[in-house]
């Protein structure tokens, strides 16, 4: 039977020796594994008499405890041999500039379109849809528009053919038409806006075939001019961050609201440059009214008990005018150079929850 003196020293030399983790584990299961010899030693333990085993015990656990902790330091000091190796070949200089990598940016449409969303949605209104290709019905008739009415015409809509029940659909003219399918769909009190792409056959510096609106209706009880007013003024001046922005209502004329207004901002050319919220002049930047009955009855709602408003603002001009761009049409050329002039940068005033 190997001594346990004679184990010690080879075994405490041989740790000490172990240059990595792995020859380390080898002397581990040389002395201490299932086969080890000091495992074995332990184990012959229960052969001895009482007196040899009392004798022996305390020699044999000293023994494994003795190589146990030098085993323990020894990792211990290879793991941090091994760290430090690994620190020092994957240095990382932080301190290097930062690759340049393109970035796209946010058109002013998105970003126009994202500050309006967000305004009204504080203000207690929630985001409706409704389809590009839209019935003659929800787009003209049930907001009253009548046969004749030129918005009808063939030079301003863009008309489908005719379908087998002879109907023609249109692409929408203006979001109106979301104001019809809300109220059937659901039960007033009503608060929506409906912002998205609309169609006319127009093309010059302030008019494209394709542009934007944002459509807003509140329906209750007990609604009147009063609300309109407030909640636009207050919109227009947290849009263009004006607290004193000056704003007109004008009387105008739609078929869906009566009576009907257009509203129009403070603005005046200075040095060849249009300053919004001060001066003489005046811009209009949506049209708005309260709901007509007939419209108010085409959608379900009875006129004598509940009354709303409505209004329907271009997006491309909110933002023309808030960012200074001249022409309607560099919006939709796609020019590279015009996004990164007149573009946002993703981590801009973007602001959450649209
Ligand atoms: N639909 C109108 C337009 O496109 C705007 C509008 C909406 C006016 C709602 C009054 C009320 O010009």
């Amino acid at each position: 039977m190997t001594d346990a003196k004679s184990l010690q020293d080879p075994f405490l030399s041989d740790i000490k020796a172990a240059n990595d983790l792995s020859a380390l584990e080898e002397i581990r299961l040389k002395a201490l594994g299932k086969q080890g010899k000091v495992t074995q030693l332990m184990k012959s333990l229960g052969k001895m008499s009482p007196e040899e085993r009392q004798e022996k015990g305390p020699v044999y656990n000293a023994l494994r405890q003795i190589l146990t902790e030098a085993l323990a330091n020894r990792r211990h000091i290879l793991e941090e041999q091994a760290l430090e190796a690994r620190l020092a070949s994957e240095y990382l200089d932080v301190t290097l500039p930062v690759r340049h990598q393109a970035e796209g940016r946010i058109h002013p449409l998105s970003q126009a379109m994202f500050e309006a969303i967000s305004i009204l949605k504080e203000m207690g209104f929630s985001v409706a849809e409704g389809p590009h290709i839209e019935d003659d019905f929800y787009n003209f008739t049930a907001l009253n528009i009548p046969e004749l009415h030129p918005a009808r015409q063939e030079q301003d809509t863009f008309y489908f053919r005719e379908d087998a029940s002879g109907q023609r659909k249109v692409l929408r003219t203006h979001t109106s038409p979301v104001q019809i399918r809300t109220m059937l769909q659901s039960k007033p009190p009503l608060r929506i806006i409906a912002p998205g792409r609309v169609f006319r056959s127009d093309y010059d510096q302030t008019h494209t075939p394709v542009f934007h609106q944002i459509e807003g209706l509140y329906v209750d009880k007990n609604i009147h001019m009063g609300h309109l007013k407030g909640c636009l003024i207050d919109f227009c001046r947290r849009y263009f961050d004006n607290p004193r922005l000056p704003v007109r209502f004008r009387p105008a004329y739609f078929p869906f609201t009566e009576p009907s207004a257009e509203v129009d901002i403070a603005c005046t050319r200075r040095n060849g440059q249009l300053l919004i919220g001060e001066g003489e002049a005046w811009l209009e930047i949506l049209g708005a009214g309260m709901v007509h009955r007939k419209v108010l009855e085409n959608g379900g709602i009875d006129p004598d008990v509940y009354q709303g408003f409505a209004f329907g603002m271009g997006v491309e001009r909110i933002a023309m005018l808030k960012y200074g761009i001249p022409d309607l049409r560099s919006f939709y050329d796609g020019d590279q150079r015009w996004l990164k002039h007149h573009g946002f940068g993703a981590y801009s005033s973007l602001m959450g929850g649209v």
